[in-house]
Formats: C-alpha cells, sequence, structure tokens
C-alpha cells in the first residue's frame, strides 16, 4: 500500500514540476514577454465608439485655496455604463467610476472621511504616500477594517509631488476590481516644465461577462500564476475615450496602472502616419526624474505611475496603442484639432534638455551611502502547498499564516536586493518609503513600485522611515492575495 502511494506521489511531483515548468515557459519565453497576455487578447472587446471624455483634463480641475482638503467619500454599490448593453453594477466612492480625482500641492492636508455603505469591511490605502502609519489602510496591521455601515477618517500631509492611487487594502483584488479607487496628483514645488495641457490616465482592465456583470472571484492556477486579467481595457473607466489637444501642442499625461495583473505597454502613434511619438518620461511615481528621458513604448506594470510630455507636431488623429501579438488595440485617443498659433518645438526640446534639482541632495544622499547600508536579501517565488496548492513566498514565507517581518531602525540606509526566481515579473510595492533604483543609468527618482524581471534581480536603496509596521508585497494583486506580502517593521 505505501509503496503504491508513494508512486502516485512521485508521479504527482514529477507532474505537476512540469506543469509548472511548461505553463511558466509557455507564458513567458523571452520573446513574447511584451505579450505577456496573449492568451487573453483574443478576448478583448472590439473597440466601442470612442467616447468623449471631458473630466480628466487636470488643468480644469480646481484645487482649492485652503491648505486642507476636506472630503466625504461613501463606499456603495452604483450601476455604471461601461460597454454597450446592460450597465455593470460596480462598487464605487460617491458614485463616480474612477473616484473623485484628488488635486493637492505638497504641504496641503488630505482629510477623508469614509462611510462603508458596502455589505463588506474596507478600508483605504494611499497607495504611494508617505503617510503616518496608522493612516496607512492596512486591515489588522495599521487599522481595524470598517465594517459596513462605519466610518473612518484618513487624515495626513502630503509631502511630495507626484502621481498616487487611492484604492482598498482588503481583499484588495476583488475590491479594486469592482471599481474602488482613483487617482491623486499632488503638483510640485518647482516643476520646470512647460505644457499646454495635463490629462490624467487610469488604466485598468475589467473581466466582464456577457450580461456586463464583473465576473465571479475563483482561484484557479491560472489566476493564481498570472493574475486575474480583463477583457475590456479602461481608461478612466471609458472604453477607447477620446481627449483633445491642438496641433503643435506638448501634452502632459500622468499615467497609473490600477490593473489586478495586467502590464500596460502603450505607444502613442499617429493614425495617419503610422508613426510613433515619442513619450518623454519626466517622473515616475514619487518624483521627477533628475534628467527627463525619451522612450516610444511606456512600460507600465500593474501599482506604477508615469509622468510623461508628448508633442503634437501636426493636426490629426493620434492615439494610445496597447500591444498583444494579436495585433493591437487603442486604448484611447487624442485628437489635435488645426491651430493658428505659433507651433511649440522649442518648448519640447526645452523641456527635453532640463535637469531637476528638486530631489538632488536625498538622491545624493542615497547613493553616498550605498556602502553603510544594510543589505536585506529577497527571494520571490512560488511555493506548492500540498499536492494541488500553489502559494507565492517572499523568502519561503506565506502571508498571513507565515508573515516574514523584516525589522529595520529609523533613519538607517537598507538595500533591497531583490532575486525573482521564477518566469513570472513581480512589481513589489513598498509602502511608507522612498526607494530608489541601483545600477542604473545615472537616471533616478523616487519609487514605491519597481518590477523584478522573471528570473532576475533588482536593487533598491531606501532610508528607513515613520515608526510601524509598513507592508511590501507583489502589486500583481493575486500574488500579494495569495501570499507574496512581508512586512517592515520601523522601529
Ligand atoms: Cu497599492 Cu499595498 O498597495
Ligand atoms: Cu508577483
Amino acid at each position: 500500500m505505501e509503496k503504491q502511494s508513494n508512486v502516485f506521489f512521485i508521479i504527482g511531483l514529477v507532474f505537476i514540476t512540469l506543469f509548472l515548468i511548461v505553463g511558466f515557459e509557455y507564458y513567458f519565453n523571452k520573446e513574447n514577454r511584451i505579450y505577456d497576455d496573449v492568451k487573453e487578447s483574443y478576448m478583448l472587446k472590439e473597440v466601442f465608439t470612442p467616447q468623449r471624455d471631458e473630466n480628466f483634463y487636470l488643468e480644469k480641475i480646481e484645487r482649492n485655496n485652503s491648505k486642507v482638503l476636506n472630503l466625504y467619500f461613501v463606499a456603495k454599490k452604483t450601476y455604471i455604463n461601461l460597454v454597450e448593453g446592460n450597465p455593470t453594477l460596480l462598487w464605487t466612492y460617491n458614485d463616480t467610476f474612477p473616484g473623485p480625482i484628488i488635486r493637492a500641492r505638497k504641504g496641503d492636508v488630505i482629510n477623508v472621511t469614509i462611510k462603508n455603505e458596502l455589505d463588506v469591511n474596507t478600508t483605504i490605502h494611499w497607495h504611494g504616500m508617505r503617510v503616518p502609519n496608522q493612516m496607512d489602510g492596512v486591515p489588522d496591521i495599521t487599522q481595524k477594517p470598517i465594517p459596513p455601515n462605519g466610518t473612518f477618517n484618513y487624515q495626513f500631509k502630503v509631502l511630495d509631488g507626484g502621481i498616487y492611487i487611492y484604492h482598498p487594502h482588503y481583499n484588495t483584488p476583488e475590491q479594486i476590481e469592482r471599481g474602488l479607487y482613483g487617482g491623486i496628483v499632488v503638483d510640485y514645488d518647482n516643476d520646470p516644465y512647460e505644457y499646454d495641457r495635463d490629462i490624467l490616465m487610469i488604466l485598468d482592465d475589467i473581466l466582464l461577462e456577457n450580461n456586463n456583470q464583473v465576473a465571479d472571484f475563483y482561484k484557479t492556477m491560472h489566476t493564481t500564476m498570472m493574475g486575474r486579467y480583463g477583457n475590456v481595457l479602461l481608461v478612466n473607466g471609458k472604453v477607447n475615450p477620446t481627449y483633445y489637444a491642438k496641433e503643435g501642442e506638448v501634452v502632459r499625461l500622468r499615467f497609473i496602472n490600477i490593473a489586478n495583473a495586467r502590464t500596460f505597454y502603450i505607444s502613442l502613434i499617429n493614425r495617419e502616419t503610422n508613426k510613433k511619438i515619442p513619450f518623454l518620461v519626466i517622473g515616475e511615481d514619487i518624483s521627477f526624474s533628475n534628467k527627463p528621458y525619451e522612450t516610444t513604448l511606456l512600460e507600465v506594470a500593474p501599482g506604477q505611475r508615469y509622468d510623461v510630455l508628448v508633442y503634437l507636431p501636426d493636426e490629426g488623429n493620434y492615439s494610445f496603442i496597447y500591444y498583444s501579438n494579436q495585433g493591437y488595440i487603442s486604448i484611447s485617443n487624442l485628437i489635435a484639432n488645426k491651430s493658428s498659433s505659433v507651433d511649440k518645438v522649442d518648448s519640447y526640446s526645452k523641456n527635453k534638455n532640463q535637469y531637476v534639482y528638486e530631489n538632488e541632495q536625498d538622491f545624493q544622499d542615497l547613493i553616498a551611502n550605498v556602502d553603510n547600508a544594510e543589505i536585506i536579501n529577497i527571494d520571490l517565488y512560488a511555493e506548492m502547498q500540498g499536492m494541488m496548492e500553489m502559494k507565492w513566498s517572499i523568502n519561503g514565507r506565506v502571508y498571513p499564516d507565515d508573515t516574514l517581518f523584516i525589522p529595520v531602525d529609523e533613519g538607517r540606509y537598507y538595500i533591497l536586493e531583490m532575486r525573482n526566481l521564477n518566469s513570472v515579473p513581480h512589481p513589489m510595492h513598498l509602502h511608507g518609503q522612498r526607494m530608489l533604483v541601483l545600477d542604473g543609468d545615472g537616471i533616478y527618482s523616487f519609487k514605491d513600485t519597481v518590477v523584478i524581471p522573471p528570473n532576475g534581480k533588482l536593487r533598491t536603496i531606501f532610508k528607513a522611515e515613520g515608526k510601524g509596521l509598513w507592508l511590501f508585497h507583489c502589486h500583481i494583486l493575486e500574488h500579494a492575495q495569495e501570499g507574496m506580502i512581508s512586512v517592515i517593521k520601523v522601529s
């Protein structure tokens, strides 16, 4: 008897190992990495009639002049028209999807009271913001979850310019997928860039069933490995929305990716000439870059933000194109209307040659402390638990049953030396801290979400701050859900 079950066990193991290897390679062989959602793309719904979108021009959003932004959020269920046919029942803040945009200045106080009108617990996490630990919104780590009909007051001072997102941290994959999120844009003290429009672009995908309702949340080997991919791509909660500018204008675009798992690879093309328009990247996550750089393919992983400028030389139709190996799909349009005024080529090249000193001292301080910094080794990999259950782990530890706590001292320097031992990329997000990527090319910005490439490594340095417990986790939400979370304990 025993021998026989041993044999089954070994056969089982071999089978699972093969399945894992073949599975991972199948989805993630190197050439195809950029098209990592090939399998899903055939399900992407066709482009609908482009919708006009008036609400995400930041220059039209009033900033109040007082230093305190008092806001009242109600989390509730709301029907929203996403695609043709039935409206979709989403979970929203104040009946809007995405939630209200918060526009602030460095030094302002954000004061949000949230009322939970859902029938489940929730919290709000201020992704990327350096807030006091008890404002961080992590259930059972920094606060008790907000129960149905409960309220909670979040209040904190805004320390950094940059692009942020707020979202629940309770049953996160489901609550974000169902629509609970919104953008925060914080103006910098010294903004040297010149541009004519300023558009927020919140990227997402959502998995809808035939009746246009959000598909159930079931766990499969596939969702555990890849995360949940949607079949409808959304920009600011709309399918292929259209924005307007004028020929010769420089447009500032602030990208946020809040999809559960999908990395967005996007280009801006001129639809008539098919020519790609370069993105001038001026900032990432929590800060300006010290030097802007150009790229024609922007890679935005879940949880990441990019601040970019584009120059539209000619009138005509431009589209943001998302690539898959089935071809490509437009996720949003930018129409440049004819203009009688002068062209702005010079402001673009001026922007291109900026050097930004805003965070220079802090960057240099971190770089100068690389040799003094203590190294924290982080190994990211998948674990089999029993025969059929897969879990994601950090140093072999699986949250919450076997949480890895990493003790650090406030004011000291630490290097996260991260190794990814699988062929799935992991966008790792650190709460409450500012990281600098080492081993780069001399272009720096403060990051809170960095991608560790498949079977690759990445080093970041940070100076520990803010006493308390700060989550460090993968922002592929299903990876986090299945254990890829650890806790940095600052004392
Ligand atoms: Cu945006 Cu801990 O998450
Ligand atoms: Cu991951």
